[in-house]
């Protein structure tokens, strides 16, 4: 599955912009603020339904212009294409499948599975446990089938929950939901877990490879505390839930912590080295996805080389190619590219103009 063509309208820095990417490789190289990161973040809105910056779609709108829209070809490895587009208006966001206007983001999401890699995916390991719920959670959605419709599920009963605890209903207004959300919980921890199995298997060569031997622990919190399970520690939380006028534990609390040895891995390894993991992390998820769904996703890596000397870039950059599945790669200049991705397309931007090298 890749991308085999992207066109941009008045996207950002781009008024109307094209590219055939290759089904491997492609190098983005230009200046800053000539437009890389925008055309990454173009390839996400179609994979994602969402921008990766923090502002939200509409100041994506180029500005002056009205509206804009993303289209891609995608080719599945059965043969068929697909052809997926997102634009934005002063109304809101819309998604399309093959010209589908019913399209939800979930659509997007199973068409084109992609992942991310940006100058701040250190932030996995330094922030709060969010960043990791959604870098775990993006693997088992994946690859655990059950996971979703289970998520989905607590999810609203959560929302039901945190409603009469807010509204400060009587106790039993507020317990008829823990069945619910229990029988939900569970599925949700067990997908989790069956998925941190898998990546503990094919983690530590990883990071072997790109970090020495020092072992890796993944330390996964389910969210609610005690022996006995979700439904002992709701009963047992009640009463704190009350006070705080919503519900403190449960899947939705839960954390994937990463250390290197005994230390916590941000207490323990430089800036780089937390680059190193962190990329390391999301590369063994694609490798996951791939084992086990023959699915491979489409990376995005904007400005690899950032904080990276040349011998990590050359590692990383063979870790990524091996992969062999399609990648867009972002430099500011042709000279930090790496030997083991030059094989690949090379696209050069320039205020919002790309041209294929
Ligand atoms: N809505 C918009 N309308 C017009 N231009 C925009 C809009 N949003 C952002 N831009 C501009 O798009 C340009 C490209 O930004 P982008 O982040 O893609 O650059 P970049 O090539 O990744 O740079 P860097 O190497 O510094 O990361 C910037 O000059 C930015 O000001
Ligand atoms: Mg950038």
């Amino acid at each position: 599955m890749h991308l085999t063509r992207l066109r941009l309208h008045d996207f950002r820095c781009f008024e109307a912009a094209e590219i055939q990417p290759e089904p491997t490789i492609n190098v983005i190289t230009g200046d800053n603020a000539s437009g890389k990161t925008t055309l990454l973040e173009a390839i996400y809105f179609l994979g994602r339904g969402q921008s990766f910056r923090q502002s939200g779609p509409r100041p994506a709108i180029r500005a002056g212009a009205d509206a804009f829209t993303v289209t891609g070809e995608i080719a599945v490895p059965d043969g068929r294409a697909h052809r997926l587009g997102v634009s934005r208006d002063k109304r809101g966001i819309r998604y399309r499948k093959d010209g589908e206007a019913d399209t939800s983001r979930i659509d997007l999401i199973n068409t084109l599975p992609l992942q991310m890699v940006d100058p701040n995916v250190h932030r996995l390991l330094e922030q709060g446990p969010r960043y990791r719920r959604h870098f775990l959670d993006w693997g088992v959605f994946h690859v655990e089938h059950a996971f979703f419709p289970a998520w989905r599920r607590f999810r609203r009963a959560l929302k039901q929950r945190n409603r009469a605890l807010k509204a400060r209903l009587p106790k039993p207004d507020i317990i008829v939901w823990d069945a619910e959300l229990v029988r939900a919980a569970e599925i949700v921890d067990a997908s989790r877990r069956a998925y941190i199995d898998h990546l503990y298997e094919n983690l530590p060569s990883r990071t072997a490879r790109l970090l020495g031997n020092e072992p890796v622990i993944l330390d996964y919190d389910c969210g609610w505390r005690g022996d006995h399970g979700y439904g002992a520690a709701l009963a047992a939380g009640l009463d704190q839930d009350l006070r705080a006028g919503f519900t403190q534990q449960g899947p939705h609390r839960a954390d994937l912590r990463v250390s290197i040895a005994s230390a916590s891995a941000r207490d323990w390894v430089s800036r780089g080295q937390q680059k190193i993991l962190t990329t390391a992390m999301l590369l063994t998820q694609a490798q996951l996805l791939y084992v086990r769904r023959h699915v491979r996703p489409v990376l995005l890596i904007d400005d690899m080389a950032a904080e990276l000397g040349r011998r990590y870039r050359e590692v990383l950059a063979e870790e990524i190619a091996a992969l062999g599945g399609q990648c867009f790669l972002t430099f500011l200049e042709p000279g930090l590219v790496p030997e083991a991705v030059r094989g690949g397309a090379m696209f050069h931007v320039e205020h919002g103009v790309v041209t294929r090298g």
